[in-house]
């Protein structure tokens, strides 16, 4: 345990959540992973227990926490299954934040309950086929007509994308001003002229989808215009740098169920008439996989620390988002080589763990993004 004290709420969560997914989650999250299904059910629950709008306030419908009893929250989950995970991270950091910080009361009134409820699901759709670090070149287009704008163009890699019903898409208002001409909307899927395109079939997080998203000539009211015209690449940016926290914490839990997995197999497994956690060869992978993961749950909480302090923290964002997702690469390649043949194979859980990591280093800003979001904050002094 960690010496950073947690108060009785933060511990109440973490526990509600590890006891939901040691019991509900874990038994299932093997199949879900092969058969690739979208886990409703569990989303349900999931919702029922507050951790689909964490830190909404009740009056919006939500559960009115902080950011650390989020990644609490989240770790737990995703221990059991990252897929889980992501689809939880998502509507609270990428579509329920952006909404309770850059709405208007009418539009907070009108999407945050049902969202934070869990009644809805929501969905965050930036990047586009040619379009994915480079999220200022975006070449969705919203042109005014009246009292709407009329959307068109393709989004990629929309993580919930299929389960959606509410869409923050991000589309040009004046392509020649770049990431200037970015504008955010809050979209209802069910809107005319909204295809789902692609569902893309992936290495890892298998039970959570991915798809494209098509607008074609989609009529969406000036209402749900999220912030100004040309405000959407800031709003993306910022409700970004909350998401890679949520991100963080995946990561932290993917590697640490990946250690926890490793001890048990090396106590058990024996090689040379002893168990194999007797050589030193086991023990300094396991010191350094422990050593790792507490290094980067300490950064991931304290970027949750400064968010909850209104602390400027993009920085320690990045920092927690490239550590932890570094770590559990490297965390669950280790667990394998500790499992031998046996963790090259389906009938152990590390090679799922291994796979669901490899996405935290590309989603919400590949690690190199995250190099270059760090060294921009250092080069300016923060
Ligand atoms: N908060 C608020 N504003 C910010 C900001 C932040 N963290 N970072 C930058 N900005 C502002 C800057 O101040 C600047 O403002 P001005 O125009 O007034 O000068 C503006 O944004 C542009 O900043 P940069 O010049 O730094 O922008 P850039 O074009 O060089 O891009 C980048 C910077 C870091 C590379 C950025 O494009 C980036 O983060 N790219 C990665 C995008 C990403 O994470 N995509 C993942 C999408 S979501 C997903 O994965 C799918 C899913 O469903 C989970």
């Amino acid at each position: 345990m960690s010496i950073i004290e947690l108060t009785d709420e933060q511990q109440m969560i973490r526990d509600l959540a590890r006891d939901f997914a040691v019991n509900e989650i874990k038994p299932i999250a093997s199949e879900l992973d092969k058969e690739g299904k979208f886990p409703k059910d569990l989303v349900k629950k999931m919702a029922d227990l507050g951790f689909m709008g964490i830190f909404i306030s009740e009056g919006y419908g939500g559960s009115g926490m902080d950011t650390l009893s989020y990644v609490l929250a989240l770790e737990e989950i995703c221990k059991a299954c990252a897929s889980t995970g992501v689809i939880m991270s998502v509507n609270n950091s990428l579509v329920c934040e952006p909404i309770y910080k850059f709405g208007t009361e009418e539009q907070k009134k009108r999407y945050l309950p049902p969202l934070a409820k869990g009644e809805k699901l929501g969905c965050f759709s930036l990047s586009e086929p040619a379009a994915g670090s480079d999220a200022g070149s975006i070449k969705a287009t919203a042109v005014r007509d009246g009292n709407h704008y009329i959307i068109h163009g393709t989004k990629n890699w929309v993580t919930n994308g299929p389960e959606a019903d509410v869409i923050i898409l991000f589309a040009s208002t004046d392509i020649s001003k770049m990431h200037q001409g970015v504008t955010v909307f809050i979209v209802d899927k069910e809107a005319q002229g909204i295809v789902v395109g692609k569902v893309e079939h992936k290495l890892g997080i298998r039970a959570s989808s991915t798809s494209q998203i098509i607008f074609d000539g989609c009529r969406v009211p000036i209402q749900n215009r999220l912030g100004d015209e040309g405000e959407g690449f800031k709003i993306a940016m910022n409700t970004l740098d909350g998401g890679r926290i949520g991100i963080g914490a995946q990561a932290v839990g993917i590697a640490q169920v990946a250690l926890e997995e490793a001890v048990t197999y090396s106590k058990e497994r024996e090689a040379f008439s002893q168990p194999i956690s007797n050589f030193q060869g086991i023990q300094f992978m396991l010191a350094d996989m422990a050593t790792r993961i507490e290094a980067a749950r300490l950064l991931v909480w304290q970027a949750a620390r400064m968010k909850d302090r209104k602390m400027k923290f993009t920085k320690q964002a990045a920092m927690a988002k490239l550590f932890a997702s570094e770590t559990a690469m490297w965390v669950t390649t280790k667990a394998i080589q500790i499992h031998g043949g046996y963790g090259y194979t389906t009938d152990y859980p590390i090679e799922r763990h291994f796979r669901d990591a490899k996405i935290t280093e590309i989603y919400e800003g590949t690690s190199e993004i995250q190099r270059i979001v760090i060294a921009n904050q250092v080069l300016k002094g923060f």
